[in-house]
């Protein structure tokens, strides 16, 4: 059995100098929320890590099941220099960085569906939960980037068995937590660095799991059926609906239609 234990040295070994601070505790409630309670104080590539988190959150006021000793669950502070309607755009970034990492490390090809779950074998393996904070003039002060992903294979809580995996369920490939940490932080930044550059949305097009689908769209407790046509610029999902409507997304909740 490998001994698989988060090290912030090991983490720091070959991480690029703009993350200068990477803690890592061995459990917490959630990391994005103790990020966020000292965001003041935060400067830019600030990195917390959990082994475990009690009350792991997910988008839309979802939990993110975080047991110990097979997950990654880990929250980045960034003050980028953009406004608010980037903060799509940075999710996007974060995710095609975290397909990336997986897909050289462990040589499979996972998909990204809009707009920051992974998606392998039709199972979520990570999400990512990005939440900002405004300054008085009312521009991005701080965005934290959440990310969860679930890699050693564990047995899911059976809410979770039809939709949810790990990583290892599908590749007999292992790779240490602290490797791919490191890995996904290093092609962040070589992303962030390049914030305004926008052949990262190639790959999260090349490798979207919705584009092309006909899905389902969850809005203000009504949903309708549409099909995806495209994923703009600004990661905003573009659809058409039904009745020919085309329509632009850069929120929301989306599920592939399953047709009875
Ligand atoms: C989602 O799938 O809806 C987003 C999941 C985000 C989970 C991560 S784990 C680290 C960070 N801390 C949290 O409480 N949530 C994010």
């Amino acid at each position: 059995m490998i001994i698989d234990k988060l090290v912030s040295e090991d983490i720091k070994n070959g991480l690029d100098d703009f993350y200068h601070q990477v803690f890592v505790v061995e459990e917490t409630i959630s990391t994005n929320d103790d990020l966020k309670k000292l965001a003041s104080k935060l400067q830019d590539g600030t990195v917390l890590i959990a082994d475990h988190q009690s009350s792991g959150k997910g988008r839309n006021g979802r939990s993110f099941y975080s047991p110990s000793g097979d997950g990654i669950y880990m929250s980045i502070f960034l003050k980028p220099n953009t406004d608010y309607f980037a903060i799509l755009k940075l999710t996007a970034m974060c995710a095609v960085a975290v397909q990336r990492s997986i897909e050289i490390q462990y040589e499979i090809t996972p998909k990204i569906k809009w707009v920051n779950d992974i998606i392998i074998n039709d199972h979520k393996i990570a999400g990512i939960l990005c939440e900002s904070g405004m300054n008085q003039d009312n521009k991005l002060d701080y965005l934290i980037i959440g990310i969860g992903i679930n890699v050693h294979s564990y047995d899911m809580p059976n809410d979770l068995k039809d939709i949810a995996g790990c990583i290892e369920d599908f590749t007999n490939r292992k790779v240490l937590r602290n490797d791919l940490i490191r890995n996904i932080l290093n092609n962040l930044y070589s992303l962030y660095t390049n914030i305004n550059g926008s052949s990262y949305l190639d790959t999260y097009r090349d490798n979207s799991y919705v584009l092309g689908k006909e899905i389902e769209v969850f809005e203000n407790n009504r949903s309708y059926y549409a099909k995806v046509i495209d994923i703009d610029d600004d990661a905003r999902l573009v659809i058409k609906k039904e009745d020919n409507g085309i329509v632009t997304l850069s929120s929301g909740e989306i599920t592939i239609r399953k047709r009875k």
